[in-house]
């Protein structure tokens, strides 16, 4: 037993030091489990021990891991092509793959593909066409968001002070930033549909009048639901009141479905909740199936046809990752996981909704298909974040065999499994979940 648990602890030591200190190692080290392989649900780690993913690897692997098909169709691809550059040599993956994510689109407004490499690649892109295409320097995004943590999208993308700190100079200038409105933490006194409403009419009282004119904004960057911040899932004033201002002051709306994009809510893309257009969708994660690496964006014939506008990467458009993405939408479509993460979501929701009623830590339980937050509270009544406790129930899962996933709204433990994931293994992960939050509560209470 002690030689199996040093291999565990060898990898802990090399990623002390070969890996940047950072968020990600140290949440990794503490969390004591290396992952050796990945199959289905399931995560084995180094010393033989089986996890149920509860991650599907931060929605990227939406038909679970390791899909033999999309593997295949990666490697075929690999053997067939190599690598072609998109913008040098066309090639047919690339036309295919575009085709095919038209036909899945979110709204009929949206005619046109661009391939990208990464989710940060194409939210970039998507504001790069929206800049470029409306010739105006400012957008609006909104606090809490995240869409990457390279420069460009650190700027319209909030998720944490944190993350900005020593950045702070490449900011700020492109970004009209604004509080996102979730139903949980709308102000005392206001429904979340007010609140939604509230912060709309922010934008043309206030935004409009001292900060930027309506002709200098050229779009409005979104994350239907806002994911990293902790399932933040926005009251439909704010989403149609988004699309209002939108149409009355020609703005795009930008809609970042790289993490809510491929059946993760239940529908192929969030908007569809509200069936509302926008003109510019980033893709990203879930597109390959978690094989090979590829991002999209969709844009409207305005947003990619009208200017011509100078971008690209080396890698975007691989035809491995394009492959991956086409063998990826004929399994979603075959085994009908879009169908089945709208179902099981509804069962998740309907096994954890009391949790709120029983447990005085747990602040409130939401989500939409299989994209699930349980938010942690000190103070039902002041609604006091709670990070210790979330944090005790994420380790305390994954002693136990499950793991949940935890980032920025670190008060928020989110469960995002593979929407393959079997109905009896995803119960069986919220009893564990449940075991956890027990003790988070005794441990809460002796120390309180
Ligand atoms: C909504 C959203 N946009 C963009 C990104 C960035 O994607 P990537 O990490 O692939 O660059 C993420 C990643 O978590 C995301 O959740």
């Amino acid at each position: 037993m002690s030689t199996e648990l040093r291999k565990t602890d060898y990898y802990r030591e090399l990623a002390r030091k070969v890996l940047p200190k950072n968020f990600w190692t140290e949440k990794t080290i503490t969390a004591d489990f290396i992952v050796e392989r990945a199959s289905g649900s399931y995560l084995i780690d180094v010393e033989g021990r089986k996890f149920i993913d509860l991650t599907s690897q931060w929605s990227t692997n939406n038909v679970g891991n390791v899909h033999p098909a999309v593997l295949e169709a990666a490697i075929e691809g690999l053997k067939q092509y190599g690598f072609l550059i998109y913008g040098l040599n066309l090639h047919k993956p690339v036309f295919e793959l575009a085709q095919e994510l038209l036909r899945i689109a979110p709204s009929k407004k949206l005619t046109r593909v661009a391939l990208e490499l990464s989710g940060t690649g194409a939210v970039d892109a998507a504001v790069k066409f929206a800049l470029g295409v409306k010739k105006r320097p400012h957008i609006i995004s909104f606090l809490g968001q995240y869409h990457g943590y390279y420069t460009g999208t650190l700027n319209y993308s909030p998720e944490s002070a944190e993350a900005r700190r020593y950045y702070e100079s490449f900011l700020g200038s492109v970004s009209i930033l604004l509080p996102y409105p979730y139903e949980y933490r709308a102000p005392a006194g206001m429904s979340g549909e007010e609140w939604g409403g509230f912060i709309v009419d922010y934008i043309e009282d206030n935004i409009l009048r001292y900060q930027a004119a309506a002709d200098r904004i050229a779009a409005i960057l979104f994350e239907p639901i806002a994911c990293e911040a902790g399932v933040w899932i926005p009251p439909d004033s704010f989403i149609h009141g988004l699309r209002k201002l939108a149409d009355k002051y020609g703005w795009f709306l930008v809609a970042d479905e790289v993490m809510t994009g491929f059946g993760r809510t239940g529908r192929w893309f969030a908007i569809e909740h509200w069936g509302i257009d926008a003109e510019l969708v980033p893709l990203g994660k879930g597109i390959c199936g978690g094989i090979f690496p590829i991002a999209a964006v969709y844009g409207s014939e305005e947003a990619m046809a009208s200017e011509v506008i100078d971008y690209g990467t080396t890698f975007g458009g691989h035809p491995a990752g394009c492959l991956a993405a086409l063998a990826n939408i004929k399994v979603m479509e075959q085994e009908r996981i879009v169908e089945r993460s709208a179902k099981l979501g509804e069962k998740a929701l309907k096994r954890i909704k009391d949790w709120p009623e029983r447990y005085e830590i747990v602040g409130d339980v939401r989500g939409r298909g299989l994209l699930i937050g349980i938010e942690f509270v000190k103070d039902k009544r002041l609604k006091t974040r709670n990070p210790e406790s979330a944090r005790t129930v994420y380790i305390e899962s994954i002693k136990r065999g499950v793991v949940p996933l935890m980032d920025s709204g670190d008060w928020t433990l989110r469960v995002q499994p593979p929407l393959t994931i079997e109905e009896e293994t995803l119960m069986h992960s919220f009893d564990v979940i449940e075991e956890a939050v027990k003790i988070a509560e005794r441990e809460f209470k002796q120390s309180s």
